[in-house]
């Protein structure tokens, strides 16, 4: 993410020569500005909350530079100042380190050491992110700011499950598998006024259909053979806080009836317990089944789907979310995770960022996570490379990995798509990849046959008689015969 640098110097030649240096070697953004009064006034206001780094000059006629350092600190305590002077004597610094400053850095040191001081600085900034993030997600708490990812898809959910979180409103979240479902709910509850309240999950598809009425309302020792204890349920454990019911399809019939009841009556009936209980709960749900679907096959009560689906939400998959967020969270996890395991990883090979950028990720950030979580564990480097990610590679959806841009000369190809393992992770046979090869050929020759069959080293009749024996299709043909009914 972009870095804005803030320059305070009273000297414009030293700004502009401080801006001219940051941004060639750091490419960040830089703001300059001539006075202490600028800088405080800048740095307190709205605006100001840009700047994520300030470069302070000490000795500045009028406010002075320590001055400054500590109007803003109450107001910006998170803010790291580092002090640029010419008058380096180690009072001023200690000084200025005690009040509050991260790091003091002389101009006649050079840009190195400037650098190295900003990338120190970044690198604590990020850490202490990463920590305080992980800190939140211990305690259960999530933010809207801890969902990562600035592709417009993922900013239109972000700002559309912030509206849901500012009231009660009952959030049905739908997504492909790994998308963030669990996330939003979390974020949804983080950030409304029931925050300080449970959130509790329940997993309706993992829970035996036996039990199912049990975990969800409670019982009273006794209600059944087994229940030698009383439970209170999922429902009263989320009172004044949030019910986050994930796979909310894979409900049977009966506990829809008696969800649904709940849902209206804002009660429960524990089983065994004969008589109703009022709870206070919000209700966010989440399914990567179509429920629609499921309501015309029978499966799901429509009046329970319009109960849950009050305030819809699409979580996107990853692959119509971009390469910049499959970047950022792949930075992400190496930094969470580096921290986490204790391991000195910092960042991965160009290499391997390409590979992993050009993944299509069925599995979406779970299996990204995942990915970056083994190849972390098995690696004793600083950097993930290529080797790390070796299953990544061996995977059948990891066609796209071959990513052998077009031969010159046949410009605007894409890439060849061919993978070598099959669903169950074992080599296809030859006859197999005989007919994948082919396929392949053809849509990468647009279906011109004598080209295909020139490149793949076979005669046109040959290569005819193998498309009868592995039943290739031109797509014209095949659109044709679902017409035809045959
Ligand atoms: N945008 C994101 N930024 C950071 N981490 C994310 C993001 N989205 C998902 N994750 C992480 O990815 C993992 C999977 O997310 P989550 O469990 O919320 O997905 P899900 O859609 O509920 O998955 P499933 O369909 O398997 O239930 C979690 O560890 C979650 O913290
Ligand atoms: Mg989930």
């Amino acid at each position: 993410m972009a870095y804005h640098i803030l320059v305070v110097d009273n000297d414009p030649l030293q700004c502009r020569s401080a801006q001219i240096t940051l941004e060639k070697m750091l490419f960040y953004k830089v703001t300059t500005l001539n006075s202490g009064k600028a800088a405080i006034d800048l740095l307190t206001s709205e605006e100001g909350k840009k700047i994520n780094l300030l470069l302070l000059d000490l000795a500045m006629p009028g406010v002075s530079g320590m001055e400054v350092l500590r109007a803003v600190k109450p107001v910006r305590p998170e803010l790291p100042v580092i002090i640029y002077t010419a008058h380096g004597d180690v009072e001023v610094a200690v000084k200025a380190l005690k009040e509050g400053a991260v790091d003091f850095v002389e101009k006649k040191d050079g840009p190195e050491r400037l650098q190295v001081s900003i990338d120190n600085v970044l690198r604590l900034k990020r850490l202490e992110g990463e920590v305080s993030r992980l800190k939140r997600a211990r305690e259960g708490q999530v933010m809207f700011s801890d969902i990562i990812g600035v592709s417009p898809a993922i900013e239109e959910t972000k700002k559309l499950a912030a509206r849901a979180a500012k009231s009660n409103i009952p959030v049905l979240i739908s997504g492909a598998s790994g998308v963030g479902k669990e996330l939003f709910a979390r974020a949804i509850h983080g950030s409304s006024e029931r925050t300080g309240g449970a959130f509790i999950a329940v997993n309706c598809g993992a829970i035996p259909d036996n039990l199912v009425e049990s975990v969800l309302f409670g019982h009273e020792k006794g209600a059944f053979t087994g229940a030698v204890e009383k439970t209170i349920g999922k429902f009263r454990e989320a009172n004044g806080g949030t019910l986050f019911l994930d796979e909310v399809g894979e409900l049977k019939p009966d506990i829809q009836v008696k969800l649904l009841r709940a849902l209206q009556q804002s009660e429960i009936e524990p089983v065994g317990a004969g008589k109703p209980v009022k709870v206070d709960v919000r209700i966010i749900s989440a399914t990567n089944r179509d429920l629609k679907f499921e309501i015309g096959e029978g499966n799901f009560r429509e009046d329970l789907y319009y109960r849950l689906n009050v305030f819809p939400l699409n979580v996107p998959s990853l692959k119509d979310r971009g390469v910049q967020d499959v970047e950022m969270l792949l930075e992400h996890f190496c930094r969470t995770i580096a921290i986490t395991e204790g391991k000195k990883i910092t960042g991965i090979t160009p290499k391997a960022r390409e590979m992993l950028t050009l993944h299509p990720w069925p599995g979406n950030i779970r299996q990204l996570e995942n990915a970056i979580y083994r190849a972390a564990v098995l690696s004793d480097g600083e950097y993930l490379d290529l080797r790390d990610f070796a299953y990544i590679l061996a995977m059948p959806e990891a066609g796209k990995l071959a990513a052998i841009p077009a031969a010159s000369g046949e410009a605007g190809r894409g890439f060849c798509t061919l993978a070598l393992l099959d669903g169950t992770q074992h080599f296809k046979s030859l006859a197999q990849l005989e007919g994948d090869i082919i396929r392949e050929a053809l849509d990468f020759y647009d279906w011109h046959i004598s080209q295909v069959a020139k490149k793949l080293g076979v005669g046109r009749s040959t290569l005819y008689r193998k498309m009868a024996e592995y039943n290739i299709k031109e797509p014209g043909q095949r659109k044709a015969e679902a017409r035809m009914g045959s």
